[in-house]
C-alpha cells in the first residue's frame, strides 16, 4: 500500500498541537496590540524562540532542529492562525538562509546558520528594489569586486523585517553585460559600514513586520561572504523562491483558518429573527465554500512541502516550481475570499476593531502581492506548462 507523500505524521500532528498551544496562549493575546502600534512582536519571537520553533527548517549539522518543510508550513500556519505579522519571523527566517542551504560554501553555513539556529540573530531576504519588482532581474544595485572584497551600492526595497534582521542574503549586480547570469549573491551584515535602513513603509496590513529598505552605501564586505560563484546569485534566489513560496501558501492557510474558526463560532451565537444566524442556509453555504476553498488549497500546500523536501534532499522534483507557484497562488487566493467573506459573516462587527476579523482581512492582501504577485505566479506556471 502507498501512502501519499504529503499526509501529515504523528510527529507533524504533536506539532500542530505545540505550536497551536504556543499560540495562543503567547502570541494571539499581543496580535491587536501589534498590528494597532505597527510594533515588532517582539514576544512572539521570544516565545518562538524558547520553544525552538523560530527556524525549524535549518539542518541538525548547524544546530537547528533539521524539520522537513511540511513541519515549517504547519508552524508558519498556527502562528498565521493567530497572528500574520509574527509568522513572518519563521517564514523569513527560512526565506533568508535557503540561498545559504542551496549555494553557500561550507565556511559560510557554518558563520552564519548556527546563530540562526539559536535564535540569536535573523535574516531576511533582499531581492527587490524600487524600479525592480516583478521584473527583479532589472535591479541595478552594483557590487564592484576590489581584492579580496566587494563594494556594495544601491538599494533594496520593501525588505521584511529589516533593521531587526541582523542579516540579509542580498542579490548585487557583479556583471551589468550580462543580465541574469551578471547578477550574485551575498552575506551583508546590519553592523557592515555603510549600511542603513529606511522608514518603515505605512502598510494596510502585517503592521508588526517592519518593512524597509536597506541602503548600501560603499559597504565593503570580504569577497567570502559571495554565495555560490560570481553570477549565480539570481538563479539562486528563484531556485529559494521555489522552496518559500510554499511558506507564503502557508501563512495565508492560516490568516484564512484564523478567520474561518472565529466566523464559525460568530454565527452559532448571533441570533437574528429569533435564531442563530447559523441556521440560515444562505450563510451555511457560505461557510460551507470557505472550508473547501480552504482544505484544497492546504492540500496543494502540503503537496508542494513533500516537493520542496524532495528537491532538497531527494532525488529531484522537477515540478516544484510550478507547485510552489501553485500553492502561493491558490492559498492567497483563497485566503482573501475567505476572510473577506468572514468579515461579511459577523455583519458590522466585523468591520470594526472589536473583532479581529478586518485585521486578518487586511493582513491577507499582501499573500497575493508578496514573493511574487500571482499574476507572476501564473505566468511562472503557465511557462512551466509550455516550455
Ligand atoms: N530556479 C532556478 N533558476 C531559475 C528559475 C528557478 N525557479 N526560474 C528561472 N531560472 C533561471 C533561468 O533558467 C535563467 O537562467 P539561464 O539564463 O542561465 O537559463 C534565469 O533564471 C532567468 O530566468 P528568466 O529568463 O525566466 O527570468 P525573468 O527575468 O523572465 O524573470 C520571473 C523570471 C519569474 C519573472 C522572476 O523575475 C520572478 O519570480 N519575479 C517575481 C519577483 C519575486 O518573486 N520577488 C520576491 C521578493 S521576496 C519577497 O517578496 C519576500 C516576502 O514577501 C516576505
Ligand atoms: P510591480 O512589479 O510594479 O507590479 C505592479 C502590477 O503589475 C502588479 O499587479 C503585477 O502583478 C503586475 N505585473 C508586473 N509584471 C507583470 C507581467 N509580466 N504580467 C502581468 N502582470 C504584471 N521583496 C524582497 O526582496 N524581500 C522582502 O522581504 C520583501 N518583503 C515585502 C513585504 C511587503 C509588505 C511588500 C509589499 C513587498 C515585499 N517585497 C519584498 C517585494 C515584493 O516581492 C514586490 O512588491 C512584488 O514582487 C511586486 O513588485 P512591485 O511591488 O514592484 O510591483
Amino acid at each position: 500500500m502507498s501512502f501519499p507523500l504529503y499526509a501529515p505524521a504523528e510527529e507533524h500532528e504533536m506539532l500542530r498541537e505545540t505550536i497551536r498551544a504556543l499560540s495562543e496562549e503567547k502570541i494571539a493575546p499581543h496580535a491587536a496590540e501589534v498590528d494597532e502600534a505597527g510594533e515588532f512582536p517582539w514576544d512572539a519571537l521570544k516565545a518562538l524562540v524558547a520553544a525552538d520553533l523560530h527556524a525549524v527548517h535549518i539542518p541538525e549539522e548547524y544546530g537547528g532542529a533539521g524539520a522537513d518543510a511540511l513541519a515549517a508550513v504547519i508552524v508558519i500556519e498556527e502562528v498565521a492562525r493567530v497572528c500574520a505579522s509574527s509568522s513572518l519571523i519563521p517564514a523569513v527566517n527560512k526565506l533568508g538562509t535557503v540561498p545559504l542551504l542551496l549555494s553557500a560554501s561550507e565556511e559560510l553555513k557554518r558563520r552564519y546558520l548556527p546563530p540562526v539556529a539559536r535564535g540569536e540573530a535573523m535574516f531576511s531576504y533582499a531581492l527587490s528594489e524600487p524600479e525592480a519588482g516583478s521584473d527583479a532581474a532589472a535591479m541595478r544595485t552594483r557590487a564592484v569586486r576590489d581584492g579580496d572584497h566587494y563594494v556594495l551600492n544601491g538599494t533594496k526595497m520593501w525588505i521584511t523585517n529589516a533593521g531587526v534582521s541582523e542579516f540579509y542574503t542580498l542579490m548585487a549586480v557583479t556583471d551589468p553585460s550580462a543580465g541574469p547570469r551578471g547578477i550574485s549573491a551575498f552575506v551583508v551584515e546590519k553592523s557592515d559600514p555603510g549600511v542603513t535602513f529606511g522608514p518603515k513603509e505605512k502598510k494596510l496590513g502585517i503592521k508588526g513586520s517592519p518593512t524597509r529598505q536597506v541602503i548600501l552605501d560603499d559597504v565593503r564586505i570580504p569577497a567570502t561572504r559571495l554565495i555560490g560563484p560570481e553570477g549565480t546569485g539570481f538563479k539562486t534566489a528563484l531556485a529559494t523562491l521555489d522552496h518559500t513560496r510554499i511558506t507564503i501558501a502557508a501563512q495565508a492557510l492560516g490568516i484564512a483558518q484564523g478567520a474561518l474558526d472565529h466566523a464559525i463560532h460568530y454565527v452559532k451565537q448571533r441570533k437574528q429573527f429569533g435564531k442563530p444566524i447559523a441556521e440560515f442556509q444562505g450563510l451555511q453555504f457560505m461557510i460551507a465554500d470557505m472550508a473547501m476553498k480552504l482544505e484544497a488549497a492546504r492540500q496543494l500546500t502540503y503537496a508542494a512541502a513533500a516537493k520542496s523536501d524532495q528537491a532538497m534532499h531527494g532525488p529531484s522534483a522537477p515540478d516544484l516550481t510550478f507547485f510552489s507557484s501553485a500553492a502561493k497562488c491558490a492559498a492567497s487566493d483563497a485566503a482573501m475570499d475567505i476572510t473577506t467573506d468572514a468579515v461579511q459573516l459577523l455583519g458590522g462587527y466585523g468591520y470594526t476593531r472589536d473583532y479581529p476579523l478586518e485585521r486578518m482581512m487586511r493582513d491577507a492582501k499582501i499573500t497575493q502581492i508578496y514573493e511574487g504577485t500571482n499574476q507572476i505566479q501564473r505566468m511562472v506556471m503557465a511557462r512551466q506548462l509550455l516550455k
